[in-house]
């Protein structure tokens, strides 16, 4: 076969059961249904249920993925996961997620990026596929933020939740696929948001009402946010991202048919496809029920849109993420 690119050919997601909403949260902390509704747009978010682990998650996901795609375990060549909270050091989550779907002939690794870490494992198939387009390779995007969020904090308690996302990929010689892609890291910023190295494992139980009336929380176990200046360089770098990315391409935002960017916060995204001038009917959304799920914001948003029929055959799609590091990337997709 000559050199292609990766293509999508399923998707899946989970998410946990429980709904923790914004009145709930009103019980928890000094805050507002009203503030948390204006402030970012989200309603509610799933939290993992007790014992409940992010390899256990993205397992899940990936399962729907391989269904859809018709791809059975054994098939898969490579497994890729973006997460930020995988329930151990080592091994990988996706080492797990190997484990537990039996996927033996595969390798599998995770990639820390954030919020971007679904971007970016998939770009690491991408060019995998390009020299080798037989491959079947699955990324997942999973997190358990529920257990790294300090409850008594409301500045960050309220911005997060637990859920995973994945795709099966392999090699297209068509027009269909990753048709162009641009990541982007500016460490410096690293301060901004951040935290710090410790696996869920060792982190409190997930009982938010129990985390913060004990405030059990060990130092530095939680997310530490500078909310306005991440806020700022999200809209600044994700549009920069796009006009960048689009100029280089040839192809126009009129072209575009839907964004599917990673879920922050709906201001952050209104202000995005303002500064391009997009019309918000293209911008996917589903921060109002899941809240922000970090790297598994985005594949969860891509797979509700291929479920309820959004997206069509030949479709031109806009990725868009941003994330701690800093992070951020775009990706310009032919479904
Ligand atoms: C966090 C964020 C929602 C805060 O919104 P904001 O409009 O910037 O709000 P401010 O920080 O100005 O806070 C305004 C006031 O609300 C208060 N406040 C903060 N969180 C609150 C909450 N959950 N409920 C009620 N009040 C709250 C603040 O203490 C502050 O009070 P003060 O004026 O008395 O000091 C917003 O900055 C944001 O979304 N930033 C990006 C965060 C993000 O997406 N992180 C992940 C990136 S991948």
């Amino acid at each position: 076969m000559t050199a292609g690119r990766g293509t999508i050919i399923g998707t899946g997601s989970y998410l946990p059961e429980r709904i923790l909403t914004n009145r709930d949260l009103e019980q928890v902390v000094n805050t507002s249904d009203e503030w948390i509704k204006t402030r970012t747009g989200i309603r509610s978010r799933r939290i993992a249920g007790a014992g409940e682990v992010t390899s256990q998650m993205a397992s899940r996901a990936a399962v729907e993925a391989l269904a859809m795609a018709g791809v059975t375990a054994a098939q898969l060549d490579m497994i890729i996961v973006g997460t930020i909270t995988a329930e151990m050091v080592m091994p990988s989550c996706a080492c797990l997620v190997q484990k537990e779907i039996g996927a033996e002939n595969a390798f599998a690794f995770d990639v820390s990026a954030a919020c971007s870490g679904f971007v970016y494992a998939l770009e690491i198939a991408d060019r995998y596929l390009k020299n080798a387009p037989e491959m079947k390779i699955l990324v997942i995007g999973a997190e358990t933020l529920s257990a790294r969020v300090d409850w008594q904090d409301r500045n960050t308690c309220v911005l997060f939740g637990d859920g995973a996302g994945a795709c099966v990929l392999t090699g297209s010689t068509t027009e269909e696929g990753l048709l162009a892609s641009q990541l982007y890291s500016d460490g410096r910023l690293w301060q901004l948001l951040s935290l710090d190295a410790r696996p869920r494992r060792y982190c409190p139980a997930v009982d938010y009402g129990v985390a913060a009336a004990q405030n059990n929380m060990p130092e530095g176990a939680a997310f530490s946010m500078a909310g306005k200046d991440v806020f700022k360089h999200a809209v600044r770098e994700m549009g920069d991202a796009v006009v960048n990315l689009l100029d280089r391409e040839g192809v126009s935002l009129d072209d575009i048919d839907l964004v599917v960017p990673h879920q922050a916060n709906i201001r952050i995204l209104k202000s995005l496809a303002e500064r391009l001038d997009l019309s918000f009917k293209k911008v996917y959304t589903t921060i109002q029920k899941y809240g922000n799920s970090s790297a598994a914001s985005l594949p969860v948003a891509l797979d509700e849109a291929n479920r309820e029929g959004r997206l069509q055959k030949g479709d031109l799609l806009l990725f868009s993420v941003f994330g701690g590091g800093f992070t951020w990337g775009v990706m310009l997709w032919r479904w």
